[in-house]
């Protein structure tokens, strides 16, 4: 009886039989600094929960993890570099930021190291022909958001949008945010504004070019987005001619109920726009074994009496998925030792990782044949406009790119009204247009490289970068993807 248990264990677990243990060199990039949602100070604690509950499954594989500072830009790539001179990591964590991400993966790529990040959001990152080659992106990325407004766009016959994107020129989270929406959207007319965050509310400008779409798309601070909805209530926009979205994926507190409220005088105007603002976010599923897992976390949070968050306990989307990519790399790790090939072969360890679903911590997790994981979102909507509360009106699955209503769907919401019969878009040549009224800069594509130099010349009065795309035109001159490199490449080596 004995033998026979040890018998299926040994067939259904190869790696048993080959009881050398493997010593992992897992290499974490991770700022220190606690503002950031994936600070080493809110992860670690799931990779090491991750860690523990992979010595019951695969109990010769031993994983040290070496938690390396990402705080600025070249830190991350500098490090990796200086480590590998003795001996190069068997599996890289992170990085989360984009630049710090595009060099570590370039150089990560470059010597055979799989890369596995709940970060590295950004369209660029997609292309795992060459030097994103051993990327796996285990937390939905921009581009799986965007499909969510390719989906909606088709579902309800709308036109045309307009990309409000508040610009830090720092992380640029909104920027790379829907500068994915830009990208799935080739078949509309889509037109974006660029502001950044310390110049005042340029109401009037924002205001006309509402009044020229039916789609409103932004991605801005909480505060932002108010005066955003507030002024548009003032001129009658929230009528249900334009369809107002924001979309906010990683912080939980910042959107829902109570997201108009500031207790002035506003609040009520406020609470009005609010029902026709949709938000857009990640969707979060619960099951038992997570409730064991957010418990876990909050208490390794809280035994370290971290001073400088306050919801440095709540899991989210990143600590999620640096949890998930340890449990995929280790099953990825053990079907390229059955395939006999070692830890070394970061080239079969990636592609084991990708075109494969399986259980994560908060449920299933479904990798696309691109390693780039599919993602589900929630779209919430006010549906009690006296209490201002928020419920998910709908969930979309990346999986099966399909939406799931839920009974507070009310389809004439997401219908535009009393508009656009006689307002066809007059066709237009969009490489001609795009200048900046006060930079002077021509654009040829959402880029950061040209708003880059922009911002290095004009500092001061930089302001709105207005571009357009118009209905059926060329797919954007050519220059689009290309530029998109750049952007990534001229940012990591410019700073
Ligand atoms: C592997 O298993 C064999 C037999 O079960 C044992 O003799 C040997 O010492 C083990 N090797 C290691 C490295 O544990
Ligand atoms: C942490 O990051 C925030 C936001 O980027 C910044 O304001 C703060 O100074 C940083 N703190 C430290 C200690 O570097
Ligand atoms: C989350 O949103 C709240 C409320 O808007 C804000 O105070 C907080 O700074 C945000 N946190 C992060 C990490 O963005
Ligand atoms: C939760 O996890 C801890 C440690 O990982 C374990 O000891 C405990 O049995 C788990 N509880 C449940 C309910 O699964
Ligand atoms: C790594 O694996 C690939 C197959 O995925 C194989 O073609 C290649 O020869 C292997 N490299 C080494 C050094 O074993
Ligand atoms: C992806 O996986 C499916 C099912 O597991 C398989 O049929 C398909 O051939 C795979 N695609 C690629 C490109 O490997
Ligand atoms: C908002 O409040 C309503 C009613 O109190 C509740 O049903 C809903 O779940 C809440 N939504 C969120 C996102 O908390
Ligand atoms: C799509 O996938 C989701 C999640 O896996 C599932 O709940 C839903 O039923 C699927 N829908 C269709 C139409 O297959
Ligand atoms: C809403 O307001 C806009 C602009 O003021 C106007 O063009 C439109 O006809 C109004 N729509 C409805 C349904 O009242």
């Amino acid at each position: 009886m004995l033998s026979l248990t040890v018998l299926l264990l040994m067939t259904l677990n190869p790696v048993l039989t080959n009881n050398l243990t493997q010593e992992i060199d897992v290499l974490v990039f991770l700022p220190k600094n606690n503002s950031f949602l994936f600070s080493q100070a809110r992860v670690a604690p799931a990779i090491r929960y991750a860690q523990h509950a992979l010595t019951a499954q695969f109990p010769n594989f031993h994983f040290s993890l070496q938690l390396q500072d990402s705080d600025s830009v070249n830190q991350a790539v500098f490090a990796l570099a200086d480590r590998s001179c003795e001996r190069k990591p068997d599996l890289i964590l992170g990085p989360v930021r984009e630049y710090e991400a595009a060099a570590v993966v370039r150089l990560a790529s470059h010597w055979n190291i799989p890369v596995v990040s709940a970060g590295a959001l950004a369209v660029a990152f997609r292309n795992k022909d060459s030097e994103y080659s051993h990327l796996t992106r285990i937390a939905p990325s921009y581009m799986k958001m965007a499909e969510v407004f390719s989906a909606m766009f088709e579902r309800f016959s709308w036109r045309s949008a307009l990309l409000l994107i508040e610009d830090d020129m720092k992380e640029r989270d909104c920027y790379f945010t829907l500068e994915a929406v830009y990208h799935v959207m080739d078949d509309y007319t889509v037109k974006s504004l660029t502001f950044s965050e310390e110049e005042p509310l340029r109401s009037d400008e924002i205001l006309q070019n509402i009044r020229d779409t039916e789609v409103v798309i932004m991605c801005a601070g909480a505060d932002r987005i108010r005066e955003i909805m507030l002024a548009a209530h003032k001129q009658q926009l929230t009528n249900g001619s334009y369809i107002f979205f924001n979309v906010d994926l990683f912080n939980a507190s910042s959107y829902g109920n109570g997201s108009w409220k500031r207790g002035d005088e506003h609040d009520d105007d406020a609470r009005q726009a609010y029902a026709s603002l949709n938000t857009v976010t990640l969707l979060r599923t619960v099951k038992p074994e997570y409730r064991n897992f957010s418990i876990e976390i909050k208490k390794s949070t809280d035994r370290l009496g971290l001073r400088d968050c306050s919801d440095c306990g709540n899991v989210n989307m990143f600590v999620e998925g640096f949890h998930d990519a340890m449990l995929l790399y280790a099953v990825a790790l053990h079907e390229a030792m059955k395939n006999g090939y070692s830890k070394k072969n970061g080239t079969e360890i990636t592609s084991h990782m990708w075109n494969i679903t399986f259980e994560g911590i908060a449920g299933q997790v479904s990798m696309d044949i691109n390693g780039d994981r599919n993602g589900d979102f929630s779209l919430m909507a006010m549906t009690n406009v006296e209490a201002g509360s928020y419920e998910v009106v709908a969930n979309y699955f990346g999986v099966n790119k399909t939406f799931q209503l839920m009974s507070a769907f009310d389809s004439k919401r997401f219908m535009i009204k009393g508009r656009h019969e006689a307002n066809p878009e007059l066709p237009q040549k969009s490489c001609e247009l795009g200048v900046s009224a006060l930079t002077g800069v021509t654009v040829g594509a959402l880029l950061g490289a040209v708003m880059l130099i922009a911002f290095y010349f004009f500092r001061k009065n930089y302001r709105i970068i207005i571009q357009r795309r118009t209905h059926g035109e060329e797919p954007y001159c050519g220059k689009h993807h290309q530029l998109q490199e750049d952007s990534i490449k001229s940012n990591s080596s410019a700073a």
